[in-house]
């Protein structure tokens, strides 16, 4: 057995041979340690190769969220032995989530709750707000990781929530809670946890604005499922999308609203997301997009006008800002409508992101709206895609988003 040392920041896991005072990688003063490290020899007890065609396969079993919309994005409910990571900002609405979660799940038996950000008195109060009634949700206030698997072996859960990962910390790692370090350590044995004892676990996590360091993305690898829950700060919509998914598709989403008495689910989204709409303003066009395999009826606004500075400004939510400034040279190219030294802004109404090129024709037809002061029909929507020679092409799914709108009870498609 070798004793090799070294010494390792305990911000951000930045390796050295030398102790040094500053991190080059993270910028911390004061942060690296000494670490030993010994090499095992490691002898016998290696995994038995066997052959694929002869591995049993597993039922994949899963617990309902008893929450649709829930249960789409996780591929059908959460799978035994998986870890599911829930990120997003701060007061987003993770917590409530994974608490309207736990009244479904705590159905089939006990779930250990593990919260290290807030109070049993404030969980109360947040439980109470949103209408939980369950009697088995087991609280735990702790933020040892220790600690938290010592209780779980006694509760034998059938599911664990750790709300968050950024405040667990274990013992066995000089470092911050909330380091690269800790939170990777603290995943880690939560996952082998989960795939020994056969338990569900949700994480939560903070996606933190300065770069993210600590945040989701260093366990994206670690955790089976990630799913990102973002909305805008001013509007009531909440969107659950998953980003990695090892036992479901990754292009469902979720859709939901927060109110006073917590998430509601959001069913019919086109209907809410086109009831406010002001039909007779220039510059606005549905387009029928696709989330996932469901089509989804929405508003695209535009607006252009003189610019008051010599750099024009361009301003583009819930659409690719490159994408919308291909268009505009397109327009001015193709079409000979030359808006580029225009003030533009493009907003994609309700504060969901679309991000497939048949969103062009609609990006297009609002800003053309727009320039020229005219209202589109409000009983037409668009769909397509645009090339370089500004010929419009075709996208997937024509059938489904046709069969939409005509729900809906639009009467004419401008579409490829
Ligand atoms: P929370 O779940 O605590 O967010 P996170 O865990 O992601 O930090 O949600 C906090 C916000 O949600 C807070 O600003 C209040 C709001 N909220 C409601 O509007 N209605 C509700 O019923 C609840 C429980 C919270
Ligand atoms: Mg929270």
């Amino acid at each position: 057995m070798k004793i090799k040392s070294s010494f390792k920041c305990s911000e951000c896991g930045y390796t050295s041979l030398k102790w040094l005072g500053r991190c080059p990688q993270c910028g911390n003063w004061n942060s690296f340690s000494e670490q030993k490290e010994e090499k095992k020899s490691f002898l016998g007890n290696w995994a038995s190769p066997q052959r694929l065609s002869d591995v049993a396969p597993i039922g994949l079993k899963r617990y309902s969220t008893g929450i649709g919309e829930l249960d789409r994005v996780l591929g059908g409910g959460i799978v035994p032995g998986s870890i599911v990571l829930i990120a997003g900002d701060p007061g987003i609405g993770k917590s409530t989530l994974v608490l309207h979660a736990m009244e479904g799940l705590s159905k089939p038996g006990t779930i250990l709750y593990v919260s290290g950000e807030e109070s049993p008195q404030q969980i109360k109060l947040r439980a109470e707000r949103i209408g939980i009634k369950s009697d088995r949700i087991i609280l735990l206030t702790e933020t040892m990781l220790e600690g938290i698997l010592s209780r779980a072996d006694e509760i034998k859960p059938e599911m664990i929530v750790v709300d968050s990962i950024q405040t667990v910390f274990s013992g066995d790692v000089i470092s911050t809670p909330g380091s690269v370090t800790q939170v990777r350590e603290c995943a880690t044995r939560l996952m082998f946890y989960a795939k020994k004892r056969a338990v569900p676990i949700f994480i939560t996590g903070h996606v933190t604005k300065q770069g993210d360091i600590a945040g989701p993305r260093v366990l994206e690898h670690i955790v089976d499922t990630v799913l990102y829950f973002e909305g805008g700060k001013t509007t009531p919509f909440r969107i659950l999308r998953a980003v990695k998914n090892r036992f479901g598709s990754t292009n469902e989403i979720g859709i939901f609203m927060m109110r006073d008495r917590g998430l509601i689910e959001v069913e019919n989204p086109s209907e809410i997301f086109l009831t406010q709409r002001n039909t007779s303003m220039p510059g606005s066009v549905v387009v029928a997009t696709m989330e996932g395999t469901r089509p989804l009826l929405i508003e695209i606004q535009a607006l252009v006008s003189p610019a008051n500075f010599s750099i024009p400004r361009r301003t583009s939510l819930g659409v690719d800002a490159n994408r919308v400034s291909l268009l505009i040279a397109i327009l001015d190219k193709r079409l000979g409508i030359n808006i580029g030294g225009m003030d533009i802004f493009v907003n994609v109404v309700g504060g969901l992101k679309i991000d497939e090129p048949a969103v062009d024709l609609a990006v297009v037809s609002a800003l053309i709206s727009s320039f020229r002061n005219k209202s589109i029909n409000p009983d037409t929507f668009v769909f397509g895609e645009i090339g370089l020679s500004g010929e419009l092409r075709r996208v997937n799914n024509a059938d489904v988003r046709l069969k939409e709108a005509e729900r809906l009870g639009f009467k004419r498609g401008v579409v490829p």
